[in-house]
């Protein structure tokens, strides 16, 4: 794991100057990112003072959608210079550096987790222990909010796959039987939205008993 996340690191070190930029011009599988991720915002409900992490934060650009609705923002992403950036785009920001697998924030500290085109960063094999991080920041009745290169099925992704052609660059894309199975595994219950043909939210709370 630690070769994979410090090539991972050294990636998005490498393509954060220019990632906004790229974002902008919606190429490749990011094609409707902010579209998709002002869609996916109104899945989740937040107070005004509540306490938001976004995980995987890079430059800011979906945790702002909830401080403009009144949360407080903490970003954790693997990548320094992406938080170098979130720092100079939000200053009041709290920012650390940690992963998924170890996130350096205290038990029951969050409100709310929300993350956007990161999660398919991990290994299938990984997605349980992620959630089971997550959810131990999060207090507890708290959701944690998935966005990402994220399917309805294996067809929905077979299409995207195809209408992309050259631009589709494969990586490890969940579908969401996949994601609720890892949240069954870990006592969670998981919501699909479809909010493109490339992107989707998967909505994750813990199972009443
Ligand atoms: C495609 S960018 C998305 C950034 C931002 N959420 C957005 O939607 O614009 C993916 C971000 O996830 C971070 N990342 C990748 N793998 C990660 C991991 N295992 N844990 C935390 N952050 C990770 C990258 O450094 C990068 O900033």
């Amino acid at each position: 794991m630690a070769d994979r996340l410090s090539e991972t690191r050294r990636a998005f070190d490498e393509w954060a100057d220019s990632y906004e930029e790229d974002v902008r011009k919606g190429l490749g599988v990011l094609e409707g990112h902010d579209q998709s991720l002002a869609r996916a915002a109104k899945l989740l409900p937040v107070e005004p003072g509540q306490k938001l992490l976004d995980v995987g934060v890079g430059t800011g650009a979906f945790g702002v959608l909830f401080e403009e609705r009144g949360a407080t923002v903490t970003g954790v992403d693997i990548s320094p210079r992406m938080l170098e950036l979130a720092g100079r785009n939000h200053p009041r920001w709290p920012l650390h550096e940690g992963h998924f697998m170890a996130l350096p924030l205290a038990d029951s500290s969050m409100d709310a987790v929300v993350s956007a085109f990161a999660f398919h960063h991990l290994e299938t094999a990984e997605r349980p222990d992620a959630l089971r991080e997550i959810f131990r920041v999060l207090r507890r009745g708290g959701a944690f909010l998935l966005v990402d290169i994220l399917f309805a099925d294996e067809g929905a992704k077979d299409l995207a796959r195809r209408r992309l052609g050259e631009q589709w660059e494969e990586e490890n894309y969940a579908v969401f039987p996949d994601v609720a199975k890892a949240a069954a595994e870990v006592g969670l219950v998981a919501a699909f939205s479809r909010l493109s043909d490339l992107h989707g939210a998967v909505l994750l709370k813990p199972k009443e008993r």
